[in-house]
């Protein structure tokens, strides 16, 4: 049976998935790394794949902007189409001085100004966290690749056009080391319904300096985060 916002049939995504924000970036990497893909979903265009890596079954579907949209595809596509392991591959904007243009971030835990983890928590905080064996795969196999990434906080933010400036300044004090806006759905969904989550981001924006990578080095940073995760997902 479909879900509200996925029209495949059971069976038709594999147990991982790989999920970009944006649905054309989900048919980009279908086509260029998956094997024998075929689409399984697109009610909305938030389209989806399914095909094979390295001989192993693997999806790979958009899930949007915003963690209420993340929510609606993770929940579902855990809760009715089987998926135990999600895999955001996406952007995010530096916060910190030390992190810069094109670093990879394995995101370890996000904060957030969303309320979603609190009513799951009855109004308490909850950590939203990646699953460690995951997160370790993926320093493993950046560093197999000997191109390192960054390990840490991210924040997840509801809001892109921010009213609080001073936030920024207060989340790098505190360690964060990016902000984007999905990840703490991502790990709260995971964690309600018992499967594993991890996000890769990509710096595509620097929020303290205003840089941001031209349209042909996100291309090549995404394809190297890409091939990351694709190390990740086929473990
Ligand atoms: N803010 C929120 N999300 C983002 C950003 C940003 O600056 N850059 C990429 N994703």
């Amino acid at each position: 049976m479909a879900t509200p916002h996925i029209s495949a049939s059971p069976g038709d995504f594999a147990e991982v998935v790989l999920m970009p924000g944006d649905p054309l970036r989900a048919r980009y990497i279908s086509e260029r790394f998956l094997e024998n893909a075929r689409p399984v979903t697109s009610v909305r265009n938030m389209l989806g794949f399914t095909g094979t890596f390295r001989g192993k079954r693997l999806s790979v579907m958009g899930h949007g902007m915003g963690v209420p949209s993340i929510s609606i595809y993770a929940t579902e596509l855990v809760r009715t189409y089987g998926a135990k392991v999600l895999i955001r591959v996406g952007s995010c904007g530096a916060l910190r001085t030390d992190v810069k243009l094109r670093d990879v971030i394995v995101a370890m835990g996000a904060g957030t100004d969303s309320n979603v983890n609190r009513m799951r928590a009855m109004g308490h905080d909850f950590p939203a966290v990646a699953d460690f064996t995951l997160a370790r795969r993926a320093v493993e196999a950046a560093e197999k690749r000997n191109k390192p990434v960054r390990v840490g906080n991210v924040f997840t933010s509801d809001l892109f056009y921010h009213p609080q400036e001073a936030l920024n300044a207060t989340l790098a004090k505190m360690g964060i080391l990016a902000v984007e806006m999905e990840i703490a759905g991502l790990y709260g969904v995971a964690a309600e319904f018992g499967a594993r989550a991890l996000a890769l981001l990509t710096v595509s924006d620097h929020i303290l300096t205003g840089e941001h990578l031209s349209p042909e080095d996100r291309q090549t940073t995404f394809d190297e985060m890409i091939e990351l995760a694709f190390d990740v997902a086929a473990s």
